[in-house]
């Protein structure tokens, strides 16, 4: 029997970002555990999807087209949520620009899209949490789980921006940690190490992906998959006292 401490059965799960990619594993696989999810994607189509194959599988999903760097969008989140399941028990702040950046020198990036990563990786974590954060207050409970990426411990070069960016969810996953722990709302962060995603998949170079299981001590390519485990314990009670932490996941190159 499963000890009932990692059990999600009825837990109600918003992710960001999970029309596609990582996120969208997450989705499924938080889905075949028993939670409750909440498919929330800029990209509406790519969202509805996602829900629909859940719910094709026995599982129960809602939708939610939501663009986290709009105030309102994440308030219609927080409220889809509501309306399907009546509570909100954690969110995984996955969103982010990633695989649609080019790989290049720090001098050539736009400065716009500096902006830009900026806005959606960081003030999206910022209004997500926000948006969610009454309703935790109220049950005096949740979990929230902000992604970040090993790049931040090994301070991969040519997407400055992102790798920025990434190190700001760790202190913004620290700071966040002491404000809501007394409302009993955990703040925890996993660092992916580079996922063969499909959509990273689809945009990086073969040889550069080759590469990736150099250095690490698991040397084979990391999958969506090597993320779920983390994943499904900071969501569950079984870390119900650990927070303001970040948890490497990378096969062990970066020994953060
Ligand atoms: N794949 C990797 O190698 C890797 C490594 C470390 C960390 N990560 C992190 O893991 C997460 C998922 O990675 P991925 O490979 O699936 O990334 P991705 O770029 O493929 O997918 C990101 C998802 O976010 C959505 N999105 C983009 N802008 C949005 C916005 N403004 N509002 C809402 N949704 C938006 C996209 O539509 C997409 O579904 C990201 O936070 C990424 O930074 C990925």
């Amino acid at each position: 029997m499963v000890n009932s401490r990692f059990d999600l059965h009825d837990r109600v799960v918003i992710i960001t970002g999970a029309g596609a990619g990582i996120g969208k594993v997450y989705a499924a696989e938080l889905a075949r555990a028993g939670a409750r999810v909440v498919v929330a994607d800029i990209e509406q189509e790519a969202a509805n999807a996602v829900a629909e194959v859940i719910n094709g599988n026995g599982g129960k999903a809602v939708a939610a087209r939501a663009d986290v760097t709009s105030e309102s969008h994440m308030a219609h989140m927080a409220d889809v949520a509501m309306h399907a399941f009546g509570r909100i028990d954690a969110l995984v702040n996955n969103a982010a620009l990633m695989s649609t950046l080019a790989r290049r020198p720090w001098h050539e990036i736009p400065v716009d899209e500096w902006d830009r990563v900026m806005q959606v990786n960081l003030r999206g974590m910022f209004l997500a949490c926000r948006a969610v954060y009454p309703q935790m207050k109220k049950q005096q409970s949740g979990s929230i789980v902000n992604i970040s990426s090993s790049r931040v411990f090994e301070g991969t070069p040519n997407r400055l921006h992102y790798t920025t960016s990434k190190a700001g969810v760790v202190g913004f996953t620290r700071a966040l940690a002491r404000e809501v722990g007394p409302d009993s709302i955990r703040v925890n962060c996993i660092a992916p190490g580079l996922t063969l995603s499909e959509t990273q998949v689809k945009s990086s170079k073969p040889e550069y992906l080759a590469e990736t299981a150099k250095g690490r001590a698991i040397a084979r390519p990391q999958m969506p998959d090597d993320l779920i485990g983390t994943l499904m314990y900071l969501v569950s009670d079984a870390s119900v006292y650990l927070t303001g932490q970040t948890i490497n996941v990378d096969g062990g190159k970066a020994m953060h």
